[in-house]
């Protein structure tokens, strides 16, 4: 049976789930391939940690650059993340003519453009099914199942850390701080968690998505980024009165003319389907002008399901190979030559519903001088809640107005925090009721 030779560099939590997977369903991926995926080597920094999985002495150095350079191997696996020398070695393999195969959000929404082209240019395949979703094929769905469709919409809870953060403060009340720490325990966040917080990572990955769904090249900056951190636990029950749940969605839309791409605590109706994705599972809802509306959900983080992704982008590279078909879908699911940037929208051209929850003194006025301001900057108000005095003697007054837009909501927010019966920042959640 033909070997495809396999060189791991990183033998971390989602490296020893590939290497689980390749061991432990050797027989099941021979039947399906016709091939067998030979592990040459796997790169590590520390030879004494435990991984769980036993491995060949022979097939471990600590020289990553006997993995890229050694012609016995096909394809490279980097799973060692962040930005250097990750990229240093795809670049390096790429040179070597190998094909590649990331988990590495970060890095190809920082470089994926020069990677691709590189990889284009020698003719070798980048697979990077594991960067999104984890173990949802969310790449493949786009770039092959939904070939047919315009995408015009993409809605995902793409960070499981910031997902089990918000589900636990939803549902049982508590503190962010607290739950973040139950989240690093469980082993769902990134190494900085600021990246899962504050909106980075999810990011990263709708900057991906955005590249193979529109054809466009990688652009992070161009993603309006805003996380998780200053949600509480006070405005987690006032919008649940509302028949609201909160998610950190990734958004993109496309209009025909540009492209809205955002991510950003949202409301959500508490009866919409990705309402109910909870804990650290990830989903993404596409919208195709062929197909209508899909939903994917899964496990999108964690040493097997990540791991699933990662094997299954090996085989799809092995039997490229196998077929002499290399290069049969592009990276970037469109035609290196047909990738054209379009113009992404900023965030003050957003027009939405909006959340406000306003901390004023209570006496009279209060309320007329709000509602005066709002309305000459055109905001509409479709329902307001006032609530009892907190301790200090601040009011909360609840909003959910109807669709305006995001410069006017700004201007109008910043007159109001400056009137004197203003005691605290007006609190900004932008709501998303497409049911
Ligand atoms: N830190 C990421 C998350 C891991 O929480 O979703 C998967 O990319």
């Amino acid at each position: 049976m033909r070997k495809i030779g396999v060189g791991l560099l990183g033998f971390g939590t989602v490296g020893s789930g590939v290497v689980k997977i390749l061991l432990e369903n050797r027989q099941l991926i021979e039947s399906r391939l016709g091939a067998s995926l030979a592990l040459k080597w796997i790169a590590l920094r520390d030879l004494e940690k435990d991984r769980g999985v036993a491995v060949d002495a022979s097939l471990v150095t600590t020289d990553p650059k006997m993995v890229v350079n050694d012609p016995e191997v096909d394809i490279v696996v980097e799973l060692i993340g962040g930005y250097d020398p990750a990229k240093t070695f795809i670049l390096k393999a790429i040179e070597n003519g190998k094909h590649v195969v990331t988990a590495n959000k970060a890095l190809l929404a920082a470089h994926g453009d020069e990677i691709f082209s590189a990889a284009s240019r020698k003719g070798v395949e980048i697979g990077f099914e594991a960067s999104v979703g984890g173990g949802i094929p969310l790449i493949r769905s786009i770039k092959e199942g939904l070939v047919a469709n315009s995408i015009q919409g993409l809605y995902g809870i793409l960070n499981g850390t910031a997902n089990y953060i918000l589900t636990k403060m939803t549902d049982q009340g508590e503190a962010f701080s607290d739950v973040l720490k139950e989240a690093q325990k469980l082993g769902y966040a990134e190494a900085d968690p600021t990246f899962d917080i504050e909106g980075i990572d999810a990011a990263h990955k709708l900057t991906i998505l955005l590249s193979i769904a529109y054809g466009i090249p990688i652009d992070f900056e161009a993603v309006y980024t805003e996380g998780i951190s200053k949600v509480t636990p006070l405005d987690i029950k006032f919008m649940k009165e509302f028949g609201y749940r909160i998610k950190l969605l990734a958004i993109s839309k496309d209009d025909g003319e540009a492209i809205e791409a955002r991510v950003h605590p949202t409301l959500i109706p508490a009866d919409a389907m990705l309402a109910s994705v909870n804990e650290a599972y990830n989903a993404l809802y596409i919208q195709g002008d062929a197909v209508g509306n899909v939903m994917l959900y899964g496990p999108g983080a964690g040493m097997m399901p990540t791991g699933s992704a990662v094997v299954s982008d090996l085989v799809d590279v092995a039997r490229n190979i196998l077929r002499g078909a290399v290069g049969r879908v592009p990276s970037m699911g469109y035609q290196p030559d047909e990738v054209k940037a379009r113009r992404i929208k900023s965030i003050d051209e957003l027009e939405t519903e909006y959340y406000f929850r306003f901390s004023a003194e209570d006496k009279p006025g209060v309320l007329s001088k709000i509602s005066g301001i709002l309305g000459r900057h055109q905001i509409s108000i479709k329902s307001v809640h006032q609530k009892g005095r907190d301790l200090v003697g601040a009011v909360p007054i609840v909003m959910i107005t109807h669709e305006a837009k995001e410069a006017a909501v700004k201007e109008a927010l910043s007159e109001i925090d400056q009137l004197d019966i203003a005691k605290d920042k007006t609190v900004l959640i932008r709501i998303e009721d497409w049911g």
